[in-house]
């Protein structure tokens, strides 16, 4: 038998088999710098076949892979752990010919949200899904983690968006669902066992994506607030008065100062206040005056109105900015967790205390209100060190939340998933991935912290 990289050099050419660390170093680092481990080669199938190719490579010589698209995953599940293969998706950037009689288009994994999203707008359509790492990741992963975005109030996360899809499994077969039938029963759905499946169960190569009406008409508003109550009787009235409402996202004023000095600009509010929403309305005629009989209802008089897509997108690099502010000052411990609504005042107040009970030094809370979403950064803690992870777990889960809202478990979170879900569900899940994935190649570590 060859050795693997020769094996593997078959498949794809020798030039997209990497194993020279200048060369792997970018596959092997995450966005965060949290996450880092020495790859044992980076390969670069070109389509559906090579991964299968590769794959089945891997297989024979018992070798573990870890899936990788733009590398924007913040939970560590897209970089190498202990010399496994990564498999880089990004030359399967194919996207097709929307078909406008459905509204969907087949999308290859390595293709970027942005990429998708123009040319789902040239079509006259809307990928539906939007948040601020959209240059650079890509469909595989964003439909691997079920990721979700502003826009995920009114058309859901990734999952809403999946009509079907293509995956090379651990022993590099390949499974096939992209005719895009509305109406199709026939057996287990395992495209949708595959979302949110963190490239444990297989590699997505292709989705098939349905879009959204283009909706031209947008409104957004800063609204400055005094009290979490205040923000839940906003969200209260734009729902009541504004079908229109796409997104409704929060930060609060430390982030926003932290963003402020990062981008180097003045805060277009007059006043701080300690907590601001960013409400976003999207209709096929101008809503603007929903909008406003929303805010009037929630007695909000000076809110900031952008009515035209250069102000609006002011308004959104204010909230999308965050992460980047957030790692140019120090290595964060990024927890992503879901809260039921008449929680988020206590857990808003009590988690920023309990943080530095852990060891972190610095909180920066932000996120998507309107799907209770709360993106809990720590600075000053080590990047190693659980102790803050488990503070603001634990509380999330005393406060009847979840882990994981959209950026999945990954291994940040692998070790709270049975707390999480209960060890009946962990055992079924094990079973799973024992079924498709029998010898544990496939990202191991990441949801599951071992397969048996
Ligand atoms: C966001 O909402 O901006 C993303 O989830 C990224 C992040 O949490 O840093
Ligand atoms: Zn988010």
């Amino acid at each position: 038998m060859p050795d693997l990289q020769q094996a593997l050099a078959e498949v794809v050419g020798s030039r997209h088999v990497l194993s020279d660390p200048e060369l792997t170093s970018s596959y092997e680092r995450d966005y965060t710098g949290r996450y880092e481990g020495r790859a044992r080669f980076v390969v670069r199938p070109a389509d559906t076949g090579e991964v299968a190719g590769s794959m089945a490579a891997c297989a024979r010589h018992g070798a573990a892979v870890v899936p990788q698209g733009g590398n924007t995953g913040l939970v560590g599940a897209s970089v190498p752990r202990s010399g496994e293969v990564v498999f880089s998706l990004q030359r399967l950037s194919e996207i097709g010919d929307v078909d406008p009689a459905v509204g969907q288009v087949i999308v290859g994994a390595g293709a970027t949200l942005a990429a998708l999203q123009a040319s789902a707008r040239a079509a006259g359509e809307d990928a539906g899904l939007d948040f601020a790492a959209r240059d650079s990741c890509t469909i595989g992963g964003v439909v691997a983690c079920d990721a979700g975005g502003a826009r995920a109030l009114r058309h859901g996360t990734a999952r809403a968006h999946v009509a079907g899809l293509e995956a090379v499994l651990a022993d590099g077969s390949v499974i096939s669902r992209l005719a895009g039938l509305s109406k199709d029963n026939a057996g287990y759905d395992l495209p949708a066992l595959l979302v949110g499946s963190e490239g444990t169960l297989g590699i997505i190569t292709r989705v098939r994506w349905k879009l959204e009406p283009l909706l031209p008409a947008r409104v957004a508003a800063l609204v400055p607030l005094q009290s979490t109550s205040e923000a839940a009787r906003l969200l209260a009235a734009l729902r009541a008065r504004a079908p229109s409402l796409e997104s409704c996202d929060f930060f609060l004023d430390e982030g926003l100062r932290l963003v402020l000095e990062h981008q180097r600009r003045e805060s277009p509010l007059r006043a701080a206040a300690p907590l601001y929403v960013l409400a976003e309305c999207a209709a096929r005629s101008d809503p603007t005056e929903e909008l406003a009989e929303a805010l009037e209802r929630a007695g909000i008089d000076d809110a900031l109105i952008a009515d035209d897509s250069t102000s609006r997108a002011g308004l959104w690099t204010l909230r999308e900015g965050h992460t980047d502010a957030i790692n140019a000052a120090g290595i964060p411990h990024k927890l992503d967790v879901g809260i039921p609504l008449e929680q988020f005042g206590r857990f808003l107040d009590r988690v920023p205390d309990a943080v530095v009970a852990a060891g972190g030094e610095r909180t920066i809370l932000f996120g998507h209100l309107g799907d209770g979403n709360v993106h809990v950064n720590v600075l000053g803690a080590d990047p190693g060190d659980p102790r803050v992870d488990n503070a603001v777990l634990e509380m999330t889960l005393e406060c009847g939340g979840t882990i994981s809202a959209e950026h999945g478990v990954g291994v940040e979170k692998a070790r709270w998933l049975e707390r999480a879900r209960g060890a009946a569900e962990v055992a079924a899940m094990r079973a799973i991935k024992r079924a498709l994935d029998p010898d544990n190649l496939l990202n191991p570590g990441a949801v599951l912290l071992s397969a048996d």
